[in-house]
């Protein structure tokens, strides 16, 4: 059986549990120690600021560590998308910006001497069902124009793949994000900045200073404060507005070393397939020796969170693509799934929150490009706090709207208004009775609508399946054993306890 896992949470997650005091003053306060939060924090400290950051859970142990982590500057959306959203200098200011954070990333492991398997590779774009050729001539030379190195083969040059017609993408990378961050969190450490994990904040008052509060009536006091969590908890409309929750699925494969070439690979369907190779060891993965393995990590399956209930045959379907396509996968190791947050123009909102005053900085809407656009906010907010000019401000900007995006905006909300239909439709199972051990569902009692999660022992735990953020329901995912809003990305734990997104608390205890 496959661990319900990702190949990252392998490795132990950083706690730090010193108290904070009270009150406490800093610089900066960062909230969230995912790649985008810890990178502006460390990126600060090397500047002299005094950085304080903040996270509920460990270090990475939000959505970083269930990543696959390809570092691409290969934009998912398709430069031909980013070229008509953006515009041409918007499409090489993209590219540039993606390049330029594999490259901090790089510079990092070497500045660090940060053990974490950094590696350059090649990328492929290859045909998905349906597709034509044609569609990655357009793609060449939309990728050509933002300034990527890319070129058009017959087939990808590597060993245990066939890709067919392909596009190469030069000078990608490849890393293991867990090693990457908790070393950067240790040099972070060493510049003498704080972190504190199993710490939630609760609320942030921009002004000066800017005021965070937690869940343990803790006030950090800080010239500026950035909020780099998966979607912000601080806005309660605004950016959810241009942002929409997926879930993707991974599994990872066991292969002999170098059966399959390492590269980063995608294909041109929709959703679409995303591999890559990461080189490990027996012994990492539970056995005793320390022979190579290589985890050939397949993604995909996307589907809008909250909006369908067949994980298992997602992850069933893509095993058997990458089977037919990958002969050299052997036994499954890992099966995981994740959240992504898409933009409606595909890239990142990174910047100053459009409704506070200056001082308050937001890094979300990954759009399928987490590690990247994670290392461009630490970049980018490290130079605007630090108050320098950046090209890039104006692309991510978090207020920015553009018109060519309208459909999907549209589209997106219309997706959210009809969540709320769940209002008046009937519960998943008619009685708790058919709720099987170890998994939820949503139930209607006395009109209300209760997610229960019934427990090994057959225990019943109930809370509202009222969402507190804007009022959706909640559905049950049975991937991850959590309760996900279909509307803007709120997750809580089995028992309702809120671990993702905008939502201010838990789900409400029902009697
Ligand atoms: Fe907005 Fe649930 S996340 S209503």
């Amino acid at each position: 059986m496959p661990r319900s896992t990702s190949l990252w949470q392998q490795t132990t997650a950083l706690l730090t549990t010193s108290p904070l005091q009270k009150h406490s003053r800093a610089d900066v306060c960062v909230i969230g120690a995912g790649i985008a939060g810890l990178t502006t924090a460390y990126q600060l400290a090397r500047e002299g600021r005094s950085v304080v950051v903040i996270d509920a859970v460990a270090v990475g142990g939000g959505q970083t560590s269930l990543t696959t982590a390809h570092l691409s500057n290969e934009i998912d959306d398709s430069y031909e998308e980013i070229l008509r959203l953006h515009g041409p200098d918007g499409a090489r200011l993209a590219c540039d910006s993606h390049r330029a954070a594999i490259d901090r990333i790089e510079a990092i492991c070497g500045l660090e001497n940060l053990a974490c398997a950094f590696e350059r590779v090649d990328g492929y774009l290859f045909l998905g069902k349906g597709a034509k050729e044609k569609d990655l001539d357009r793609e060449l030379e939309a990728a050509r124009a933002a300034g990527a190195q890319v070129d058009k083969l017959q087939a990808a040059p590597v060993q245990g793949f066939s890709s067919g017609v392909c596009l190469r993408f030069r000078n990608q990378a490849q890393f293991h994000p867990m090693k990457y961050l908790q070393g950067m969190a240790k040099a972070f450490q060493r510049l003498g900045g704080q972190i504190y994990t199993g710490t939630k904040a609760i609320s942030v008052e921009s002004g000066q200073p800017a005021v965070v509060r937690t869940a343990d009536h803790i006030a950090i006091e800080a010239g500026a404060a950035v909020i780099a969590t998966n979607s912000p908890f601080n806005d309660l409309v605004t950016i959810h507005t241009k942002q929409a929750p997926y879930h993707t699925y991974a599994i990872g494969f066991r292969a002999a070393p170098d059966a399959i070439g390492h590269a980063l690979y995608w294909d041109t369907e929709d959703p679409y397939h995303y591999i890559r190779l990461q080189r490990t060891t027996n012994r990492e993965l539970g056995g005793d020796n320390d022979e190579a393995v290589d985890i050939l990590i397949v993604g995909g399956e996307d589907h809008k969170a909250g909006q369908a209930k067949d994980a298992d045959r997602r992850f069933e379907r893509l095993a058997a693509w990458t089977r037919e396509r990958f002969p050299a996968a052997r036994d499954e190791e890992f099966r995981w799934s994740g959240q992504v947050m898409e933009t409606v123009d595909g890239l990142g909102f990174i910047g100053r929150n459009p409704l506070d005053a200056g001082n308050v900085y937001i890094a979300t809407g990954d759009s399928g490009m987490g590690m990247t656009h994670g290392t461009i906010a630490g970049i980018l907010i490290t130079d605007l706090i630090m108050g320098r000019s950046n090209p890039w401000t104006d692309l991510y900007d978090p207020g920015r709207v553009r018109s060519g995006a309208a459909v999907e905006w549209v589209k997106e909300n219309l997706n959210v208004a009809l969540q709320y239909a769940s209002w008046l439709t009937p519960g998943e199972v008619s009685s708790i009775d058919q709720i099987a051990p170890n998994t939820g569902a949503v139930v209607v009692e006395h009109g209300r609508k209760v997610a229960v999660f019934k427990d090994e022992r057959g225990e019943v735990h109930k809370r509202s399946a009222v969402c507190p953020h804007l009022g959706c329901i909640v559905a049950w995912n049975p991937a991850a054993s959590s309760w996900d809003c279909p509307c803007h990305g709120s997750r809580f734990d089995k028992f309702g306890a809120v671990f993702n997104g905008p939502s201010p608390g838990d789900l409400e205890r029902v009697s």
